[in-house]
């Protein structure tokens, strides 16, 4: 009677168990490969995807979450959440995982190499790092991609190598310690080379050359990655079986790591592409289907050597290439296409290898546009993965209130700290000239999304900073920032929010007008310009005379600098509202302060300049406005060189000038003033 009990029992939960575990691509796959994909949070916490990955795969990888910056945003500070999760998916699951990636030029923590350190100390960081994240998943990992594209992807290029900050460094030795600093860690995980355009020859030869030199030295390579992000043109089944059958003579395990096929002509790993994908007609959908089967009859016949063949992503709802590539076999409802249906019953494709359509280079501009003139959905750029978190950082960015209109970034937060981005796709370097003192500014990194970010070391100045961009040496403005005249020309502005900020603020108070003037300098034979700033109350009664201050610039600005960046309209016009000043003029001309160079300024005696404004602007700012023209009326000040010209002008001229202040730039001395009554 037990017996039989036992046998129902049994009976039931086969039953079951069959009813749950109905075949997916990996039960189709079982005599051959493991069948894997690429996941990210999402997956992994929402049941029905859930429940997908286990039906359908027995192998996944963390798209993103063990990359070196998620894992290691700064040296020493480890944030295991995200990877974790997966890792105990895998755990709770009983599903394999592959462990991407320990050493990439891309994702990796600008502590790395950003400070440029010596070798020594590079290899100390990563051997850190990857003892650190070997060590903690271990027990689930079972190989590891430890170097990701390391091979230049050029075909006329002489070296072989990326020109990554770490082959510059080090050259191909960081490959070695890489792996030696895996197997340490990790004896029984697999290790893996992996890249993308591995079918091309040239890169095919590159890496193979790469691999083999490597093993002959005793170097723990344990098997190729071949990434595998194709199109429905591209490879041949010729071109993948000779790249696989080249790479098996020299290492045991090749895993095809990121596969995934695209409907437009793209291809390859590179971050940047169109997400433009194509019209997904019947046609496309067979020729996606055959891609798959063309690819999956390839790795079938090398099954010898092929130990996992794993999808990037989950459903085009997750691609890294966006939805319209229609690249996975699930769409974005994770409903399977006909490509699923090809890849598990292993058909044989129906047509041939469509031939590649000819490349139309696209008008500039038209770049990220769908067919049909509609925006392609670009994801909206993602701080928390660019920027990761600090404790030390509040994260409540808002973008500079001197920005481009529209413009995200800069960013400043409550701190006065700065984030930058620029898009500059084919840039080498880039940095920024804003960064805390003696730091020689702010280098920026290449993020996830292959755009520029980068943030200020701590907290900047209160106020306003003038700075530019250096891109491959050159000196650039930033195009998120509007332009303000410092250091001899237009430079990008930033304003960090001041503790006092209330004086310049923008408040309905009745507010002046600065007015643009431009008056004949017989000296220099030249039009001037000057700005006048005009209180409130001007010209209200046609015989009211005022008062007039003639404000001048600091060295590498100009006219514009007191009426724009330095706000003296609004400072003026909130004491006036507050009662805080009686009405006057504000005169703002160029000081001729340009032309001096750094280290004459000993020699510097305005005189031209003293020329043009006291016997030229002077007399036609008096005969053009109500003035109160004479020495009473009128005052001079300055900021820096501003300063400097103010004292050499007044004791020269003080028959013109009643009043003066320099806003440093100097001070009078006794001894300047000695024979003077006033
Ligand atoms: C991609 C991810 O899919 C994206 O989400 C991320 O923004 C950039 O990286 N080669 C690799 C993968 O080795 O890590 C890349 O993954 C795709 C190209």
């Amino acid at each position: 009677m037990k017996q039989t009990k036992r046998l129902a029992l049994a009976a039931v939960l086969a039953l079951s168990t069959c009813a749950t575990w109905a075949q997916g691509l990996k039960d189709a796959y079982k005599d051959y490969f493991m069948i894997g994909v690429a996941v990210n949070q999402r997956n992994v916490s929402n049941a029905q995807q859930q429940d997908l990955i286990r039906k359908e795969f027995n192998s996944i990888t963390a798209e993103n979450d063990m990359k070196p910056e998620p894992t290691e945003p700064r040296e020493g500070q480890f944030n295991w959440e995200n990877a974790d999760r997966i890792a105990n998916f895998a755990r709770q699951n009983g599903i394999k995982l592959r462990g991407h990636c320990l050493m990439w030029h891309s994702q990796i923590g600008r502590w790395m190499l950003g400070d440029n350190p010596t070798k020594e100390v590079f290899y100390e960081r990563m051997k850190k790092h990857i003892q650190a994240i070997v060590t903690r998943y271990k027990d689930v990992i079972y190989c590891w991609d430890v170097v990701n594209e390391a091979i230049e992807d050029n075909a006329n290029a002489t070296d072989p190598y990326r020109q990554s900050a770490m082959y510059k460094l080090c050259g191909d030795e960081f490959i070695e310690k890489a792996f030696q600093f895996a197997r340490e860690a990790d004896p029984n995980a697999l290790l893996f080379y992996n890249d993308y355009s591995t079918v091309d020859p040239h890169k095919r030869d590159r890496i193979y050359n790469m691999v083999k030199k490597m093993k002959d030295k005793g170097v723990p390579i344990d098997g190729i990655g071949m990434q595998a992000h194709y199109n429905i043109y591209f490879p041949s089944e010729d071109l993948l079986d000779q790249a696989i059958s080249k790479f098996k003579t020299i290492v045991k395990h090749i895993h095809i790591t990121e596969f995934d096929i695209r409907v437009n002509e793209e291809m390859g790993g590179g971050l940047q592409f169109s997400r433009d994908g194509a019209a997904v007609t019947d046609s496309v959908k067979q020729h996606l289907a055959d891609q798959y089967a063309r690819c999956f009859r390839v790795f079938r016949k090398h099954k010898d050597v092929i130990d996992c063949v794993t999808f990037w992503n989950l459903g085009d709802r997750d691609s890294w290439l966006g939805a319209a590539n229609y690249p996975l076999p699930f769409d974005t409802e994770y409903k399977p296409k006909l490509a699923y249906q090809y890849i598990k019953e292993m058909k044989d494709p129906a047509w041939n290898l469509p031939p590649r359509p000819a490349r139309k280079p696209r008008p500039q501009g038209q770049q990220g546009r769908r067919r049909g003139g509609q925006q392609a959905q670009r994801p909206a750029f993602n701080p928390d993965m660019a920027f990761p978190e600090d404790p030390n950082v509040k994260e409540d960015f808002k973008p500079s209130t001197k920005n481009q209109p529209g413009q995200q970034f800069p960013m400043v937060n409550s701190q006065g700290i700065v984030r930058f981005r620029v898009e500059i796709p084919d840039a080498q370097a880039v940095s920024v000239s804003l960064g805390l003192g003696g730091q020689g500014g702010t280098p920026l990194h290449r993020a996830y999304d292959n755009s520029w970010v980068g943030q200020t070391a701590g907290p900047m100045d209160e106020g306003f900073h003038y700075y530019h961009l250096t891109v491959d040496g050159g000196t650039l403005n930033d195009p998120g920032a509007q332009n303000y005249y410092g250091s001899c020309r237009w430079e990008s502005g930033i304003e960090i929010p001041a503790h006092d900020q209330d004086f310049y603020a923008e408040k309905n108070v009745a507010h002046g007008q600065v007015s643009e003037v431009r008056f004949w300098s017989e000296s220099t034979k030249s039009l001037k310009r000057a700005f006048v700033y005009l209180p409130p109350t001007y010209g209200q009664n046609k015989k009211e005379k005022f008062p007039v201050l003639y404000l001048q610039h600091g060295w590498g600005e100009n006219e514009y600098a007191w009426s724009n960046q330095g706000h003296a309209n609004l400072i003026m016009d909130n004491l006036l509202a507050e009662g805080k000043c009686k009405p006057f003029i504000i005169v703002m001309t160029y000081g001729m302060t340009n032309d001096v160079r750094f280290g004459g300024i000993g020699q510097f005696t305005a005189k031209e300049f003293e020329t043009v404004l006291v016997d030229e602007l002077v007399p036609y700012i008096d005969s053009h406005f109500q003035t109160i023209a004479k020495k009473e009326g009128r005052a001079m000040a300055g900021l820096s060189m501003g300063g400097i010209e103010t004292k050499l002008i007044t004791l020269r001229r003080p028959e013109v000038f009643g009043y003066y202040g320099l806003l440093s730039g100097g001070t009078y001395q006794p001894e300047d003033i000695k024979d003077r009554s006033r």
